[in-house]
């Protein structure tokens, strides 16, 4: 498994902390930046690990600004991209076990290190269950089709 790790100015700190602990679990990653505190905007990061997992590069990814809220929205713009704000473990979990999210996005201005390892790590553990969470799913891909402009 590879992960796109991406965050602006505002969740680089915690971007840091996340890589570590990624290492420690022997879990391969890509960073595609941004790489210090200098201001940043953050869709062009959102963007860069959007594509990452849409082009096959990466399996998932996890992205940071100071709320987590920005640099959702705007990943959530790439058809196929499914990221959710995540500040407590319960979501962690149930993002992926029942909308199957393939980005979990985190504030860096929000929650502290120890939290944020811990909702990685129940993010990466758990499983997306299928059944009547895939015909949701397939329902929220219909909206994606309805309003993507060719
Ligand atoms: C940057 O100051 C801040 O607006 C950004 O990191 C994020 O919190 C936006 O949602």
């Amino acid at each position: 498994m590879r992960i796109a790790l991406g965050c602006d100015h505002g969740g680089f700190e915690l971007k840091e902390v996340i890589k570590k602990h990624l290492e420690e679990r022997n879990i391969e990653y890509m960073d595609y930046g941004t790489y210090s505190k200098e201001s940043v905007d953050y869709p062009e990061y959102a963007l860069k690990v959007a594509e990452s997992i849409i082009n096959g590069e990466s399996d998932c990814g996890i992205l940071c600004c100071g709320t987590g809220i920005g640099i959702s929205i705007a990943a959530n713009k790439v058809p196929g991209i499914r990221a959710a704000v995540v500040g407590d473990v319960f979501s962690a979990r149930l993002c992926k076990q029942h909308n199957n999210a393939n980005i979990i996005c985190l504030g860096g201005r929000v929650i502290g290190p120890g939290l944020a390892t811990m909702i990685v790590d129940e993010w990466l553990d758990a499983e997306f269950q299928g059944g009547r969470h895939q015909k949701r799913i397939d329902k929220v891909i219909e909206i994606e089709k309805k309003y993507s402009k060719k």
